[in-house]
């Protein structure tokens, strides 16, 4: 079979690997319809985890159709359609017991990372019980494929993380898929106020049309300033970082008001300057974490009754066969206005 590999750094392949096997009996081999490429997958393409073996497999979000089942499998026969989620969970080691499954201790974020993932045609997810989900008809596939990492971390670790709650004044800044994924489940929670900052006037635009009730371009004005101008001095009730860079941490530290929250949520590769000699008298609760897909099954259920423009996401479409075109898309996704992209295996 035909997959995406990591060599190294800049060093991505398409080439025939082994098909998967059944290695324990909780695992399921998917034969995979629809996939994507994430910021993470970037991360990994530009060198920030020198850690991944040569010649793994990438990708950790996607739908699949049930080809095998181990023998140990309960929930899930050959045919049925399942969402991936990309994180394994065994369901009963300590962090799993508490719902920390990014934590779990056989698992967590392993697929396309510490184990090959899903950008090919055949996969194996180890402790499919836990690590699966059933689609509900109403749901396509494309839209399911939003589950599998981005909503949940945008609604986990941005809005639940950073306690929105109704009439609040949030800040989101980064406006990529996971800014937007906060963006939308914040609505659940009906804050009154929702700024979005980034310097993509192109992701702006689209932020307006999800529900932001304002935006900010870092590029063109200093985003503290405006941010202040719109809520006042004092700041912002959240204020959640998607980006993972010193600079969108500094904007958060700056405009969250005493009392309020500052979820991060990007993946940050260096330190930031964490002004504690300003923050420390301001009562905040400041939140770090990784996505634990333990509101997948509600997310489910929203996206089933079609409330989540979840489509408005998808920027482009692609071929598996195609796959090292969608990596050069997606890398320059400024300039080509890519958000998300759907990849279909058509091998
Ligand atoms: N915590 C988790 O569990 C988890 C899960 C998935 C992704 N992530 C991380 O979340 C972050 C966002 O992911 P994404 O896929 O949306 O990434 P992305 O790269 O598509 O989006 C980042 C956005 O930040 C904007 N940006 C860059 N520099 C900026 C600046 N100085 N000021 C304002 N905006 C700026 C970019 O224009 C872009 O729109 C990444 O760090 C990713 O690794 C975290
Ligand atoms: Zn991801
Ligand atoms: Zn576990």
């Amino acid at each position: 079979m035909k997959a995406l590999t990591y060599y190294g750094d800049h060093d991505i392949r398409f080439e025939d690997k082994e098909k998967p096997k059944i290695l324990k009996p909780t695992d399921v081999i998917v034969k995979m319809v629809k996939t994507t490429i994430c910021g993470t997958d970037l991360g990994i393409y530009k060198g920030k985890n020198p850690e991944i073996e040569p010649g793994r497999i990438l990708g950790h979000e996607g739908v699949g159709i049930i080809e095998e089942v181990g023998e140990g499998v309960k929930n899930y026969v050959v045919g049925d359609k399942v969402l991936i989620s990309c994180i394994t969970s065994c369901g009963s080691c300590e962090y799993c017991k508490k719902q920390l499954y990014a934590h779990c201790k056989d698992g967590g974020w392993i697929l396309g990372y510490m184990i090959d993932g899903v950008q090919t045609e055949y996969a194996r997810i180890p402790h499919a019980d836990n690590s699966l989900y059933k689609i509900p008809s109403t749901i396509d596939d494309e839209v399911a494929v939003m589950l599998s990492d981005i909503l949940p971390t945008g609604h986990e670790i941005g809005v639940q993380y950073g306690d929105v709650k109704p009439g609040d004044a949030i800040a989101i800044v980064g406006a990529g898929p996971v800014g937007m994924s906060v963006l939308l489940t914040a609505q659940f929670y009906s804050p009154s106020t929702i700024i979005v900052v980034d310097l993509d006037q192109n992701r702006l635009d689209m932020a307006m049309e999800l529900g932001a009730t304002h935006v900010v371009n870092s590029g063109k004005e200093n985003a503290v300033e405006a941010v202040k101008a719109i809520v006042g001095e004092e700041g912002v009730d959240a204020a959640i970082e998607a980006v993972g860079i010193p600079a969108t941490w500094d904007i958060c530290q700056k405009i969250v008001k005493p009392g309020g929250h500052l979820a991060n949520v990007g993946v940050h590769g260096k330190s930031v300057n964490f002004e504690i000699e300003k923050l420390w008298i301001k009562n905040l609760t400041i939140t770090t974490g990784l996505v634990n897909t333990n509101t997948t099954p509600m997310l489910l259920k929203a996206a089933a009754t079609n409330k989540l423009p979840l489509k408005k996401l998808i920027t482009h479409r692609f071929k598996l066969s195609e796959i090292l075109h969608a990596y050069d898309v997606f890398l320059n996704g400024s300039k080509e206005k890519a958000l998300k992209i759907i990849i279909e295996n058509d091998l």
